[in-house]
């Protein structure tokens, strides 16, 4: 059954980390945020809203269409000024015209219907002043394609679930119909770098598979049972071995465009 951003169960399923200094290095490149008003849709739990904030933006909208996420993200940047929370679809957000500076979305457009995505890029760019610029960071099936390992704990899911393959191959994004679609609504200057990012390193294999069990900021896994994930755990566990220094990470595509 596919995740239900809204269902209490997943409440701080995007809380709990924090943005890496590969990301923070990688955005620098892209723009200065000092002075900016920013927008992160698809906020979650503000994980990157709160980066955002630590950059020196101005004013950081966290923008989701779950309460539940949006919850997440107010406790997370709890008692910070220039922080605004607002609930809104990342096809028609309900924010005006050329408000904003940047446009920030990470693991929101395999979440779009591919059909959709042309209106979520027209979203963003509606939103943007003149000269703003579109950030998107998500994973295409390139990025996913690393096979098991203590770093990329991810590839263990297609390995004992091959059929997930399938699943992913159908909301994936693909790097050039991005690129595409970006142009096509506009945006100039379009262009798509990758990213490693350090997803989080794990004290101990239980905190590991308790993460796991608990379906915690990886989507895929409400695609499978309680049972299915738990014998998941036991393949992780006898591919590991005594490796107790796990460090997991994540390839990324990030596309930018200017207004
Ligand atoms: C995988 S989480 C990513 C959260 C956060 N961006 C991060 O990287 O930690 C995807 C988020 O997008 C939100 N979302 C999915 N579809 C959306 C839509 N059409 N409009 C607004 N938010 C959406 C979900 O509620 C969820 O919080």
């Amino acid at each position: 059954m596919p995740i239900n951003f809204n269902s209490p169960e997943n409440r701080h399923s995007y809380l709990g980390r924090e943005a890496q200094q590969e990301w923070f290095d990688l955005m620098q490149k892209l723009v200065d945020p000092c002075d900016k008003e920013i927008a992160d849709i698809g906020c979650g739990g503000g994980i990157y809203s709160l980066a955002w904030q630590k950059m020196g933006a101005k004013k950081v909208t966290c923008v989701d269409f779950s309460p539940q996420m949006l919850s997440d993200a107010a406790e997370n940047t709890q008692g910070l000024p220039n922080i605004v929370i607002k609930q809104g679809d990342a096809l028609c957000t309900g924010l005006p015209d050329s408000s904003q500076d940047v446009i920030f979305e990470r693991a929101l457009i395999h979440h779009i219907n591919q059909e959709n995505r042309n209106t979520c890029f027209a979203e963003a760019y509606r939103l943007l002043r003149s000269g703003g610029v579109y950030i998107l960071q998500d994973r295409t099936m390139q990025d996913i394609q690393l096979p098991g390992s203590p770093e990329h704990i991810r590839g263990y899911l297609f390995d004992v679930y091959p059929h997930l393959r399938n699943f992913e191959n159908q909301r994936r994004p693909d790097k050039v119909e991005v690129i595409d679609g970006l142009q096509s609504v506009g945006f100039k200057q379009v262009k798509a770098f990758s990213l490693l990012e350090k997803y989080t390193v794990y004290k101990n294999f239980s905190q590991l598979a308790s993460e796991l069990l608990a379906r915690k900021g990886r989507s895929i896994l409400h695609e499978l049972s309680d049972e299915e994930i738990a014998y998941l755990i036991k393949h992780i566990e006898k591919s590991l071995g005594n490796d107790t220094d796990i460090v997991e990470e994540d390839f990324w595509t990030v596309w930018i465009g200017v207004k």
